[in-house]
């Protein structure tokens, strides 16, 4: 069961307008539903995607065994995701864990053009034994097309010119971009991303499915844990649409406290890349310089991620007595382990028991110097939760869409930019 729970949040030192407004928020919720429907957007469709689910199920078999190396090409949308399921669903030292105890091939996400890292790749992998999977929506991003042509040339020399298309798999638009024209012309196996769902939206379409199946994570759990996600995404009572009181939060904090930041936090070392992929999410989607009716405004919501308890020790001394402009989101899992570690010399308390104590000190903490926090908490960390965690997360974005009047499915600043790197290269 996921909770979000905010006990100290009204209870604040001169929270009382806080509150009020919240409340008087809250009566927006069945009209935001009916907005946020009327948008065309496809990511709370994307669980029901069955047609995909099978594609992907019949690949992962085929080519099971066939190769030790995954390499994801991608950026933001089309890598944050996977490296997120990787670190939650995974060992945490999955690449290094001996190859009989993995079972399943080793994954590297190469989400940067840094020449170090992609020469510096070819020290841990072996050509003939890795699979490329080139992930864009747009099918143009400079940086993973250029990866792309660097990794074919290399592997044509390796593998010859006819083997080394059975070496990339892409998924990418159904027509549109360059990577679907290279799919057709050359027969590489081609996964799709719907039309009518963007980048950061896309880790439950084949961008976030293809490559968990590869690993071996349970995708249709993933996506029945997103279907109930989607069901409390779709409340129309306030009290039990978690994604819905989480924006709304974010919003009456911006606009009563000028609270313009928010940090996720998780207890779980298992969840911090989850905090990444929130930061693309939040920043890309709500960083906007004007609303739907085209009024000029300056809005975004600065997302941080953080790691309890590690950051106790970097980070919190800033948000305890620093600007008050920080709402800190904590992720608690009750179940972190399955196994109980005691920490010896101590009367049997275990690092679970230890975590947990932190993070109720560092929200006491906290409170007592009048900064706003809420937890949002689950019961373990597996894939029905994630893909639930994913829909909530995702879902709140479009409520504070919403609340701003603003698109947040768009990115034209990211898209100036790539533009710009288009025409600098061509010159
Ligand atoms: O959310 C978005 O649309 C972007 O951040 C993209 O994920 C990112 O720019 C990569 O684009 P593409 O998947 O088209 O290569």
């Amino acid at each position: 069961m996921i909770q979000l729970r905010y006990p100290h949040l009204f209870q604040l030192k001169n929270y009382g307008a806080v509150r009020s407004r919240f409340e008087s928020e809250s009566a927006k919720l069945p009209r935001f539903l009916e907005l946020i429907r009327s948008r065309g957007q496809g990511f709370y469709d994307l669980p029901d995607a069955t047609g995909s689910v099978a594609e992907i199920l019949e690949y992962a078999r085929k080519v099971r065994g066939k190769f030790d190396h995954i390499v994801v090409l991608g950026i933001g949308g089309s890598a944050l995701g996977i490296t997120c399921l990787l670190t939650a669903l995974k060992h945490p030292f999955w690449n290094i864990l001996p190859k009989r105890a993995r079972k399943h091939p080793q994954l590297f996400v190469l989400d940067n053009i840094d020449p170090s890292v992609i020469a510096q790749l070819e020290d841990v992998i072996s050509y003939k034994k890795t699979l490329f999977i080139v992930a864009t929506k747009s099918g143009t991003t400079p940086e993973t097309m250029s990866q792309y042509h660097y990794f074919r040339a290399k592997m044509e020399r390796e593998a010859g010119k006819i083997m080394a298309k059975k070496h990339f798999v892409f998924v990418t638009d159904a027509a549109a971009g360059v990577l679907r024209e290279i799919a057709v012309k050359d027969g590489i196996p081609c996964f799709t991303i719907p039309d009518n769902v963007g980048g950061r939206f896309s880790v439950l379409s084949p961008v976030g499915l293809l490559p968990a199946a590869l690993l071996g994570i349970d995708i249709k759990k993933l996506l029945s844990g997103a279907r109930a996600g989607r069901d409390v995404f779709f409340e129309k009572k306030c009290v039990r649409n978690i994604p819905f009181q989480l924006a709304a939060i974010q919003y009456v904090l911006e606009q009563e406290r000028d609270v313009t930041m928010t940090v996720m936090m998780p207890y779980a070392s298992a969840l911090y890349s989850l905090a990444d992929w929130y930061r693309q999410l939040l920043a890309e989607s709500i960083g906007k310089s004007e609303t739907r009716g085209g009024k000029k405004v300056l809005i975004g919501l600065t997302p941080i991620k953080a790691l309890g308890v590690t950051d106790q020790h970097s980070q919190i001394q800033l948000y305890t007595e620093g600007p008050r402009d920080k709402f800190v989101l904590f992720l608690e899992v009750a179940e972190l382990y399955k196994k109980r570690l005691v920490i010896p010399s101590t009367k049997g308390v275990t690092f679970q028991e230890l975590m947990s104590v932190e993070k109720r000190a560092t929200e006491q903490a906290l409170f007592e110097y009048g900064r706003p926090t809420a937890t949002l908490s689950v019961d373990r960390i597996d894939a029905e939760t994630l893909g639930a965690l994913f829909m909530l997360l995702e879902g709140s974005i479009a409520f504070l869409g919403e609340f701003y009047d603003i698109d947040a499915y768009n990115q034209p600043g990211v898209e100036l930019g790539k533009m710009y790197t288009k025409k600098m290269l061509l010159k």
